[in-house]
């Protein structure tokens, strides 16, 4: 496969399991190309046009020749200089493929926490709160990457001529589509049958293995879940921790997440949510080996690294 052909791959999946719909996104993207002809030339000039068809500002080709042929990739959640340097190590690494962004992609992380206002409309929040919660939250993110040494990495990957992609929201949609097929299966009565129901997710047990396994951050086993939402798995990062008292209202009994922070965590409990922490490295493994699985499928070779637990689905 060509590397452009596995960026395009993955934007196509990731559209596919998008909480805004296949049509949600055409318009999305209808809209940008309507500012973008609007724009003068000079803002045209600084505009990232691959916006235009790439809905995702947090998956990117870092850097490479589009055209390469990939048959080998190192891949991992975190791809940094010590990753690529093991790639050159490993001399015929033809890609590495980082599942966190970096580079340009981790500079436009904000934007597509904008597909959280869709997530949390469909889960029944009203969509002028859920815009309104996300509008400062995304300020917030935004404000908090913009002194990070971004391309550092990337620097590296070109000194040493390795091409690097990162795919992230793309493969967390994945995920969030898997663990929602998957739950609406099990139909978990209590927490205690969620975290048996996570527990049987070949990426969790091993997570549980290695010390890292889904816990319950709020509630107890014996608690009944309620409604449960899948609000904390895609969307770029954290949302507002002002949200959990409008999905309580909502009717959330439980949300399952890859992670949290502690005033997360406390406004859930304030608002009487059930919190589940699947867990971040195991469930970004998941959405990264369904991806994985159809790079396979077609004749290339994935080498595991950085806390990604590789498990085949094919
Ligand atoms: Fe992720
Ligand atoms: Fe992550």
């Amino acid at each position: 496969m060509k590397l452009k052909e596995i960026y395009n791959l993955a934007i196509e999946r990731g559209i596919e399991a998008d909480f805004r719909g296949k049509d949600g996104i055409e318009k999305l993207l209808k809209k940008l190309k309507e500012k973008y002809e609007k724009m003068e030339e000079d803002q045209k000039e600084d505009f990232d046009v691959e916006r235009l068809e790439n809905p995702f500002s947090d998956t990117r080709i870092l850097f490479g020749d589009p055209e390469k042929e990939i048959k080998k990739i190192l891949t991992g959640i975190d791809i940094d200089g010590e990753e690529i340097l093991l790639a050159k190590e490993l001399s015929d690494i033809d890609l590495v493929l980082s599942h966190h962004p970096r580079g340009k992609a981790l500079a436009g992380l904000d934007d597509v926490m904008q597909l959280q206002v869709d997530m949390l409309v469909q889960y029944g929040v009203p969509v002028t709160i859920a815009e309104g919660l996300l509008k400062k939250r995304i300020e917030e993110v935004s404000r908090g990457i913009a002194p990070i040494n971004h391309n550092r990495p990337v620097d590296m990957a070109k000194i040493l001529n390795i091409p690097y992609l990162c795919v992230h929201t793309p493969s967390d949609n994945l995920v969030a589509r898997f663990l929602e097929e998957k739950l609406k299966k099990d139909n978990p009565q209590t927490l205690e049958e969620l975290m048996k129901s996570l527990r049987e997710v070949p990426e969790y047990k091993k997570a549980i293995q290695n010390g890292a396994g889904p816990r319950i951050f709020v509630g107890d086993e014996e608690n009944r879940t309620g409604k449960i939402m899948l609000t904390e798995i895609t969307g770029g990062t954290e949302g507002s921790a002002e949200i959990y008292e409008k999905l309580a209202q909502a009717g959330a009994g439980t949300v399952v997440g890859m992670h949290m922070s502690e005033k997360h965590r406390e406004e859930a409990e304030k608002a009487h949510i059930n919190v589940v922490i699947a867990g971040h490295m195991s469930s970004d493994s998941i959405g990264m080996n369904l991806f994985l699985d159809e790079l396979e499928k077609k004749g290339i070779e994935i080498v595991p690294c950085s806390g990604l637990i590789r498990i085949k689905r094919i």
